[in-house]
């Protein structure tokens, strides 16, 4: 008898005395460290998501960890048998959009003007001399999102993208959503969530293809609480009512004139010119951060004449609604379930991740998988598809419930028992992704009641993230994720934060204009909106959102 290890998706006997950090290695799996197992780092963090029980207890330098995490490199399979299976914070490359589409602002629509410039050997931000040289001049735009982390290399005598890269949020570990990061960054001193995200980053920048030195300017997007720890700014205020960042507090009281945040290289961790600088993309109010900023920047909406929406389904979606003459903006706390949180089989959208579902005539599962690989789990647009078939096919009520008193819908068997398991939904799961939908049908309700128009007086919709990139619009509509609008409005533009971050980073110009339009929004604080709690209920269920009456 023994325990059989599965790492990232790779099976290997484990031997004793090692840890999960080296038979990871054994199968060559690339487990991110900067203290080479000494405990140390925090790095070299999995998600075990069986099998905890056959492990060795919870060491010293483990002890920062909630849920499942392990530290690979203090861990070892201590029973005489079983399965443990876990995944390392890096599991491959997160499905990245490489531009976003249908965009009304692209590189020729703005000049090349960015804060970072050369005269003869000289490197200057804006103006003032930074480092002699005559090498080239690199930036880095950021989108640093909950649940994922976006980078972009970009030459800035150019414009053009040398590379991107993406992984998971490796902060997972202090809770999957904003409000229990900003728990555990308060409970926890230390900065342990930004030191290890710090780690992780610097790794990531170190595999880009130019000397790090040579990075001079980072522009940094994410939600407020996000983009707040990675200034090492207290969070504490954003998870306590009326939810402002420290920014917008002094802000308010006269200290500053911008919510946006500026440090240096060296100051940021990061392997990067000591001297560059890293701007923090300026928020909005609230949980609407400077990711929706960086959106609006990416739709032009500073001189958009038509009435747009932008909504970026995720763990905290974030709404928009207006053109250039009044802009209104709200968060809606969805949780993760439809990023594969809090899902029994959920995942990212990553290698074995079932991303499309049909359910044919005989009734039987047609899925599609990324990396056409064995599946592995389901991800957000899987999710999506997979309700609106069971919908489609009346397997699932409106109000959640499966046929037939079941709990429990296979989609996937596995015949290897000492491989990864079955794939398959619980009611439970949809309860959870009711819950997610009903907070954001509530969002779209108040803001648009609240700006004085229902869904059909929309010129474009823009769905925007990765998640909404890829979802099917036609399941979308039928679960009642997203209105049911004339198909040709919507645009599924993809990462747009990422986008705005770009424009950001090449155009000292663009650069002014996202800090004059952030003054502009009026944020709609769902919270406070007398009929939220019934559009949540409503929104909770599986149908199509119906516009509501205006209320002015
Ligand atoms: S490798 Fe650094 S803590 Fe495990």
């Amino acid at each position: 008898m023994s325990v059989i290890l599965t790492i990232n998706g790779q099976s290997i006997e484990a031997e004793a005395g090692k840890s999960l950090f080296e038979h990871a290695e054994r199968l060559g799996i690339d487990v991110p460290t900067s203290c080479r197992k000494q405990g140390k780092c925090k790095e070299c963090m999995v998600e075990v998501v069986e099998g905890m029980e056959a492990l060795s207890p919870i060491a010293e330098p483990e002890q920062h960890l909630k849920g499942n995490f392990r530290l690979s490199c203090q861990t070892f399979a201590t029973a005489s048998e079983g399965h443990v299976r876990c995944h390392t914070m890096r599991r491959g490359q997160m499905r990245i959009e490489h531009q976003a589409l249908g965009l009304p602002v692209s590189k020729k629509a703005f000049e090349l003007d960015p804060s970072v410039t050369r005269d003869g050997d000289r490197i200057l931000i804006d103006g003032v001399e930074v480092e002699r040289s005559t090498g080239p001049i690199h930036g880095i735009a950021m989108d640093l999102g909950t649940t994922t982390v976006v980078l972009r290399l970009i030459d800035l005598e150019t414009g053009e993208l040398i590379a991107d890269t993406s992984f998971e949020n490796p902060q997972r570990f202090g809770g999957s959503e904003v409000m229990s990061r900003i728990a555990y960054d308060t409970d926890h001193s230390g900065r342990l969530l930004m030191r290890t995200l710090a780690g992780y980053l610097s790794h990531a920048i170190e595999k880009f293809p130019v000397d790090p030195k040579t990075i001079y300017e980072m522009v940094v997007v994410g939600n407020s609480t996000m983009r707040d720890l990675f200034f090492r700014q207290s969070v504490y205020s954003i998870g306590q009512t009326p939810y402002r960042s420290i920014t917008e507090i002094e802000m308010a009281d006269g200290k500053r004139t911008t919510t946006s945040l500026v440090a240096t290289g060296r100051h940021s961790l990061l392997p990067i010119h000591p001297k560059a600088r890293v701007y923090g993309a300026p928020i909005i109010s609230g949980h609407v951060g400077a990711d929706a900023a960086a959106g609006m920047l990416a739709v032009d909406l500073a001189h958009e004449e038509r009435l747009v929406a932008i909504m970026d389904i995720g763990t905290n979606t974030e709404l928009i609604v207006g053109n250039r003459h009044r802009i209104l903006a709200a968060s809606c706390p969805a949780g993760p379930a439809f990023e594969g949180g809090a899902i029994a089989c959920g995942m990212p959208a990553l290698d074995g991740a079932i991303e499309a579902v049909t359910i044919a005539e005989n009734g039987s599962f047609q899925f599609s998988v990324i990396g056409s690989g064995r599946p592995e789990g389901i991800c957000g647009s899987g999710l999506v598809d997979l309700l609106s078939e069971l919908l489609r096919t009346g397997r699932m009520n409106e109000m959640g419930r499966f046929e037939d008193d079941i709990h429990r819908i296979p989609l996937y068997h596995s015949n290897r028992p000492q491989d990864e398991g079955d794939v398959f939904l619980l009611e439970s799961d949809v309860n959870e992704l009711a819950q997610a939908k009903g907070a954001n049908v509530a969002g779209l309700h108040v803001v648009f009641s609240s700006y004085g128009i229902d869904f059909d007086d929309l010129d474009v919709f823009y769905l925007a993230g990765g998640f909404g990139r890829n979802l099917n619009v036609e399941s979308s509509k039928r679960i009642g994720l997203v209105p049911s609008l004339t198909s040709s409005k919507i645009v599924q533009a993809g990462n747009i934060a990422i986008e705005g971050a770009t424009i950001a980073l090449l155009s000292r110009a663009k650069r002014q204009e996202l800090e004059e339009m952030v003054g502009k929004v009026q944020h709609c604080r769902l919270e406070t909106h007398p009929d939220f709690f019934n559009f949540f209920v409503e929104g909770c269920q599986f149908k199509p959102v119906e516009p509501i009456p205006c209320a002015n």
